[in-house]
């Protein structure tokens, strides 16, 4: 956890004691085993909340700007419903077309033009270290919604409460993640995160120009967590607890062939998962292209769309952590 607290120029009625108030997210590298259990707990309550009265007003006064330089179905969605969930508002920012970032502002600017409005700012940026640089210049909390090839943090801390509330534990699990894991934050986050748990192994399947980083590889080394690498799930799916898929990322390739070439590598279909356990999930944090088939979607081991509505609940115990209302 990052040990500065920001100093949001509105406090009145912040808990300012709470850990997390006035903290930026930028990294799961910031989080510790309690602070990952502390979101679970806290995303488990607003779990009921929401299943028991739907709407409350726990952040009723704060704004979120929502802040979208690249395309988002369901983080910014969920974000947005997250803050309304708990009585905020939202000043929604997706067409950055639209707004001053097309006259040529800078991010730095644009986020000191939002703070001015704003409690916090949900930031989805093309380039690697996008949300850490905003933050340097903000006042208010910056939370990183994806940092290009970087890493999608809340993303990571919604899979593990997925994994948790699916399978009742986050220790001795076996967890696969297959497709394009040299592009994809999201593995780049989990695997990160998932270093906090004990018993973990993990496998990395893809084609060889989509490997796992090398970065990633060496700091989940470190702590000294089992990997292995291979081209096909083969070897590894009648062991996994948790198969992790994840779209090849088309729009960060330079050359369209190369993509073509990767782009169908890998396809989950109840025919492949006939060798994979009874008792274990498959999950995607979406949008899928062809790497699940449709016809896998109605098998119990399908997490994927629950894994869409435990991110609502992980963002709004986001929220209300570092609004201090947590
Ligand atoms: C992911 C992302 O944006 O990194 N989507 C998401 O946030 N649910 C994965 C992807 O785009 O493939």
């Amino acid at each position: 956890m990052p040990s500065k607290p920001k100093s949001p120029c509105l406090p009145f009625g912040d808990h300012k004691t709470a850990p997390w108030y006035g903290q930026d997210i930028l990294s799961v590298k910031q989080f510790s085993r309690t602070d990952m259990e502390y979101v679970i707990e806290v995303a488990h309550e607003m779990r009921i909340m929401v299943e028991r009265i739907g709407t409350f007003d726990l952040l009723k006064g704060k704004i979120l700007a929502n802040l979208f330089y690249e395309p988002s179905t369901r983080t910014s969605s969920s974000f947005m419903a997250a803050m309304e969930r708990l009585g905020g508002a939202v000043i929604p920012i997706s067409e950055v077309r639209y707004s001053s970032v097309a006259k040529g502002e800078s991010l730095p600017d644009t986020v000191r033009t939002l703070e001015c409005y704003a409690d916090v700012i949900v930031l989805r940026h093309p380039e690697v270290g996008a949300a850490a640089l905003a933050a340097k210049h903000c006042r208010k909390p910056i939370i990183n919604a994806g940092d290009g090839i970087g890493e999608h943090p809340t993303q990571a801390l919604l899979d593990t409460f997925t994994i948790h509330e699916e399978l009742g534990r986050l220790d001795n699990l076996n967890v696969t993640m297959l497709g394009d894991l040299k592009y994809g934050r999201t593995v780049h986050s989990l695997a990160r995160l998932l270093t906090l748990c004990s018993g973990i192994t993990l496998n990395y399947v893809s084609p060889d120009v989509l490997m796992m980083p090398q970065d990633v590889m060496d700091e989940v080394a470190e702590k000294g967590i089992p990997q292995t690498q291979q081209t096909t799930l083969k070897k590894v799916l009648p062991r996994t607890d948790v198969l992790y898929v994840t779209r090849v990322q088309k729009e960060r390739f330079e050359d369209v062939a190369d993509y073509d070439k990767v782009k169908s590598a890998y396809v989950i279909t109840p025919e492949v998962m006939k060798a994979a356990k009874k008792k274990m999930i498959v999950m995607h944090p979406l949008p899928r292209i062809t790497e699940i088939a449709l016809e896998f979607d109605d098998d119990p081991r399908a997490a994927y769309f629950r894994q869409m509505e435990y991110g609502l609940y992980v963002r709004m115990a986001l929220l209300a952590m570092v609004l201090g209302k947590a």
